[in-house]
């Protein structure tokens, strides 16, 4: 593809920016697309003044859409023109799309996640869900799984606090009582039913990669399936213990392929076929260095 002055820009906001995937997924997207556009990476620093400044200047350039990571996902709220029902109930945004007078608001982390459960097979409706974790990313997971009709979710965290002000918030806005707060260290109290469990903390994460929140195996025969939201490295601690144990278990990364299809669909107004999505993963995959 020649950049010349039809090309369409579309880029990150984030700081740091230097290790994002996204420029890969994006750039890959166009060349197999045949579409004249590239994604760059712009490194935002500052909190959301600076962030709205970015945006309306984002905006002044014709800038097609953004994806925003962190630190940024909250402080980008305020310099919106419009939001997605679902991104306004988790209050994060990773994806603006450009809309008469300003962007719009999304968050495809939560609806890639969906995406790739569901390209793995993994539905979330009738469920009994185990939530590691209550931070973004569990607090994400929880609305999406009150939102698909769960049966039960478990939201166990380290801080019990913060695992009910979760559980509150989302059983209020989804009009359900379906997500019950737990502390991590009473997982033993976990009814004994069969489990899809999400690892949505940050523990494992590369370097720590021999570390999970929990390591009883008893814990994890009640799993038949696990789900880790972190793709670094690609078979984490707790995909391990869930695999030992005789359970499924899947890394983030197809989570983080379809987050960056499904904004690129957004921005362009059309489908990525599930053929085109095995191509980009590859690349993922190769860029990642893993085999399988
Ligand atoms: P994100 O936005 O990616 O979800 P976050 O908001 O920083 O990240 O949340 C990190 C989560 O990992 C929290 O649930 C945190 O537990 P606390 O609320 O108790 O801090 C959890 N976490 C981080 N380190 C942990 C550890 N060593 N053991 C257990 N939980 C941990």
């Amino acid at each position: 593809m020649k950049i010349n002055g039809k090309t369409r820009v579309c880029g990150l906001i984030g700081n740091p920016v230097e290790h994002t995937l996204s420029p890969l997924i994006h750039n890959t997207l166009a060349e197999q697309l045949s579409h004249n556009l590239v994604y760059v990476p712009f490194l935002t620093e500052g909190g959301e003044k600076e962030v709205k400044r970015a945006v309306e200047g984002a905006y002044a350039l014709n800038i097609l859409g953004m994806n925003v990571t962190v630190p940024h996902k909250e402080h980008v709220l305020a310099a919106l023109k419009e939001m997605d029902p679902l991104a306004e109930k988790i209050k994060a945004v990773n994806t603006l799309v450009r809309i008469p007078g300003g962007y719009k608001g999304y968050n495809t982390d939560i609806m890639g996640l969906h995406r790739a459960m569901e390209s793995e097979g993994i539905y979330l409706e009738g469920e009994n869900v185990i939530l590691l974790g209550a931070g973004g990313a569990a607090r994400a997971m929880a609305f999406l799984c009150a939102e698909c009709k769960a049966e039960k979710v478990y939201l166990l965290n380290r801080t019990y606090e913060k695992a009910a002000q979760v559980a509150d918030e989302v059983n209020r806005k989804s009009g359900t009582d379906c997500v019950i707060p737990m502390d991590l260290s009473d997982y033993r109290s976990l009814p004994d039913k069969r489990f899809l469990a999400v690892q949505c903390t940050s523990v494992g994460l590369y370097p720590d990669t021999e570390k999970a929140v929990i390591y009883d195996e008893a814990f994890y025969r009640k799993i038949h399936t696990g789900y880790d939201v972190i793709y670094r490295p690609a078979n984490t601690r707790f995909m391990r213990l869930v695999e030992e144990a005789g359970g499924r278990a899947y890394h983030g990364l197809k989570m983080l392929l379809y987050q960056g299809i499904i904004a690129y669909e957004l921005w362009n107004g059309m489908k990525v076929s599930e053929e085109t999505a095995e191509k980009i993963y590859k690349r993922m995959k190769e860029e990642m260095g893993i085999e399988a």
